[in-house]
C-alpha cells in the first residue's frame, strides 16, 4: 500500500548540505578503494609496485574512516530528511533497512582492514607516518580480520548496486524527485 499520509506530488525534501558533501565524498573514496583493492589482491606476491599500493589502500582507507566517522556523527546528530512521499511503505522500510546495512558495513570495512594490518608483521602507515598496532604477529587471527575485510567488500558492493538501482527507480519508473535530494542548491532543503 503506497503511504496515504503524504500524496505523491508533494515536495520531497533535500538532505542538508554537509550531509550531502559527505555522502559523495565517501562514495567517491569508497570507489577509488574498491578499485585499488580489487586490482591489489589481483597482484601475485612481491609484483613490482604492489607494496606501494597496499600502502597507498591502506591511507587512503583511513582517510575514507575520517570522513566515514563524522558521517555517522552527523548522521546521528541530525536526522534524515522526511522519506520520499507516495512511495509504497515496503520501499520506505527496504531503502531504511539498506542505508542502515551500508553504514554498518562503512564502519567495519576500515576497522577490519586496520585490524588485519596490525596483526601481520607490516603494520600501517598513515602517509608515510606509522601508526600503533592493536596486535601483534599472528597469521590466524591476520587472516581471520581480513577475511571479514573481503566479505564485508562483497556485502557492501551489492548493498550499494541495490541502492543504486533504488534511486534509478524512484527517480525514474515512479517519476519521484529523489537524486534531487542528494543534490546541492535544492529548495526543500532539510535545515
Ligand atoms: C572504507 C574503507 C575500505 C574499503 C572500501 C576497502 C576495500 C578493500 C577491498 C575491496 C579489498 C579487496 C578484497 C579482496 O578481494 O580480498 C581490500 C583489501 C585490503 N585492504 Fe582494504 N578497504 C578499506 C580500508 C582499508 C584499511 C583502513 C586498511 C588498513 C589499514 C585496509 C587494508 C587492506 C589490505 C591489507 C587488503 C588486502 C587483504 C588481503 O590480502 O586479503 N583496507 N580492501
Ligand atoms: C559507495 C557508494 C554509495 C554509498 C556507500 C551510499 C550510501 C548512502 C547512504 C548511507 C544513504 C542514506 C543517507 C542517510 O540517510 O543518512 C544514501 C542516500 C542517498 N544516496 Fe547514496 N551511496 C552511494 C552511492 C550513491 C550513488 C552512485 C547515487 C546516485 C545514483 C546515490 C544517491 C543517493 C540518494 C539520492 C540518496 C537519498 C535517498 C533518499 O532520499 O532516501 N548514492 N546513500
Amino acid at each position: 500500500m503506497r503511504r496515504a499520509d503524504r500524496p505523491a506530488h508533494a515536495s520531497a525534501p533535500a538532505y542538508a548540505a554537509l550531509q550531502i558533501a559527505l555522502h559523495w565524498v565517501s562514495a567517491s573514496l569508497l570507489c577509488g578503494l574498491f578499485a585499488l583493492g580489487f586490482y591489489m589482491t589481483g597482484l601475485a606476491k612481491g609484483a613490482p609496485g604492489k607494496a606501494v599500493l597496499v600502502n597507498l589502500h591502506k591511507s587512503l582507507g583511513l582517510t575514507a574512516a575520517l570522513v566515514i566517522a563524522w558521517r555517522v556523527v552527523v548522521r546521528v546528530s541530525r536526522a534524515a530528511p522526511p522519506s520520499i512521499p507516495g512511495l509504497y511503505c515496503w520501499e520506505t522500510e527496504l531503502a531504511r533497512i539498506t542505508h542502515r546495512l551500508l553504514y554498518m558495513c562503512m564502519v567495519v570495512m576500515p576497522v577490519s582492514g586496520y585490524l588485519g594490518s596490525s596483526f601481520n608483521p607490516y603494520g600501517t602507515r598513515f602517509w608515510g607516518v606509522p601508526l600503533p598496532r592493536w596486535g601483534w604477529v599472528d597469521s590466524a587471527l591476520q587472516h581471520m580480520f581480513y577475511t571479514v575485510h573481503s566479505t564485508t567488500a562483497d556485502l557492501l558492493l551489492c548493498l550499494v548496486v541495490l541502492h543504486v538501482a533504488g534511486v534509478i527507480k524512484h527517480q525514474w519508473v515512479d517519476a519521484r524527485r529523489c537524486v534531487q535530494r542528494m543534490l546541492p542548491g535544492q529548495r526543500t532543503r532539510a535545515l
